[in-house]
């Protein structure tokens, strides 16, 4: 705890959306049930629309109240928690709604000198570079001794490679690269970080992680919610930006990078970066065999959608790595809305075993499977040859398989996690400037080919196209 002794002021900017409802809040509020906030804290929210304190507090308790089980006995506790929370209204391009937040910041900082100042920008990103500058300029965004300011950013930071060089420029001429937080909440997810301490913690898994052992690599999330009442975000955005730059590339990146050197930030960071960096850009002539792309049926009959709208809903991608422990090996990365099941996995298909002692009894072996499931449970299970029971000699395949432990100790909302480490400074689980430009120089390339390969079209609730390029 001594860490985060220190009072903190956490400011979401755009406390009235859809993410500080579903996610923020309730982490905010766990946190504080675990007793891992600082222990003099307060938190603004703002918004545009005009509100009292009083009002605020009802919105925080009612998303509570839909996202975090409420036992009677949390009711005195939710309403402390409340109390340390306040609301500012105003426009990010108005000079006023600084002001305001710097009225309402210096209101706890004179109880308590001056406090650290955590700002979460959830908002859309086209406000990024205003909000930078203007937390900086108006000196709300500026550190006093010995306090830090933190800025958080959700992705997609930028939406393609210029634009995310462009905006990374102008936040490094504002702000030192340890004051920012740039969020993969999968990153922050227990089994995603499980991929690390199940590489790298256990001697069985080193020695086969490499090209002589693995034949390929499949990297999917799939979601069963369409794109409905997220329309006006997603049109023009789509699947590939939407999480496949991000999650999906670091689910990649988690996966085949090397072992770091030590556990610490920097070595974790730079180890993912590498490996991103190593992505070898696709043949755009060729884009076909490499990328597929669909949208479902129906998509482009929602509110903010196009009738002409191309954006894909679902896609395929075969990727290779160029560094000697990969070579020729594909990683396979899948994703889509509205299909049949909620599923995030990486499987790892390894290669058959090269003996002829059982094709001379024609027993089949199987190249070995290993399945690490981020959700919707975390779990791992590994396919093996055994013999199957009887006095001949058959092969059966048979399954190991466990959950990592539930309990008051797992962190389900990963965005607890971000908030936590953004607390106490660590950024081990945030994307360097050098990761968010690698996979946009390996991303940008193919979106702008999009046009050159066809748009597949698939029925919601299924499996997604019949087209595939995974084999
Ligand atoms: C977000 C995407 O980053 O991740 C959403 O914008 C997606 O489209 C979401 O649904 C999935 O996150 P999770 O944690 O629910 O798997």
């Amino acid at each position: 705890m001594s860490k985060i002794s220190k009072p903190t002021q956490i400011i979401i900017l755009g406390g009235g959306g859809d993410l500080t409802r579903r996610k923020l809040l309730p982490a905010l509020f766990d946190l504080y049930m675990r007793d891992k906030l600082p222990q003099e804290f307060h938190i603004i929210g703002q918004a545009r629309s005009e509100k009292t304190n009083a009002e605020y507090r009802e919105f925080v308790e009612a998303s509570l109240a839909q996202h975090v089980t409420m036992k009677e006995t949390k009711e005195r506790t939710l309403k402390n928690f409340c109390s340390n929370i306040s609301y500012v209204a105003g426009n990010f391009s108005e000079p006023e709604l600084y002001q305001d937040l710097e009225n309402e910041l210096s209101i706890f900082d004179s109880k308590h000198k001056r406090a650290n100042r955590l700002f979460y920008l959830a908002v859309p990103p086209k406000f990024y570079g205003e909000i930078f500058k203007d937390l900086k300029e108006s000196g709300v965004g500026s550190e006093a001794e010995d306090c830090w300011t933190h800025i958080l950013v959700e992705k997609p930071f930028g939406n393609n490679l210029a634009t995310a060089k462009e905006l990374d420029i102008e936040l490094a001429d504002l702000y030192r690269e340890d004051q920012i937080f740039r969020i993969d909440h999968y990153l922050a997810k227990e089994a995603v970080q499980n991929v690390l301490s199940f590489r790298f913690a256990n001697r069985l898994m080193q020695a086969p992680w490499n090209k002589d052992s693995i034949e390929s690599v499949a990297i999917t999330m799939t979601e069963t919610i369409d794109v409905g009442g997220r329309s006006n975000f997603y049109e023009g955005v789509g699947a590939l930006r939407d999480v496949g730059q991000n999650h999906l590339l670091q689910l990649l990146a988690l996966t085949a990078m090397p072992e770091p050197s030590e556990f610490t930030v920097d070595a974790i960071r730079r180890a993912r970066a590498d490996t991103l960096e190593a992505l070898v850009p696709l043949d755009i002539n060729s884009l076909e065999k490499s990328v597929l792309r669909a949208q479902y049926s129906g998509y482009k009959t929602h509110e903010h959608t196009s009738g002409t709208s191309e954006t894909e809903t679902y896609f395929e991608l075969k990727a290779e790595i160029n560094l000697p422990e990969w070579e020729g090996v594909p990683f396979y990365i899948r994703s889509g809305k509205a299909l049949d099941k909620a599923e995030v996995s990486i499987v790892v298909h390894f290669k058959d075993v090269a003996s002829g002692m059982f094709d001379t009894q024609n027993c089949l072996t199987s190249g070995n499977m290993l399945t690490l499931t981020i959700s919707p449970e975390q779990k791992i299970s590994i396919t093996l040859n055994s013999k199957a029971p009887g006095l001949g000699f058959q092969l059966e395949q048979r399954t190991l398989s466990f959950t990592c432990e539930k309990g008051d100790s797992e962190i389900k909302n990963s965005y607890e996690k971000v908030l936590y480490d953004a607390v106490v400074g660590d950024q081990t689980l945030f994307t360097t400037t050098e990761e968010v430009l690698a996979a946009w120089k390996f991303i940008t390339p193919i979106i702008e080919a999009w046009a050159k390969i066809p748009l597949h079209s698939y029925e919601k609730g299924t499996k997604g196209p019949e087209q595939t390029i995974i084999s």
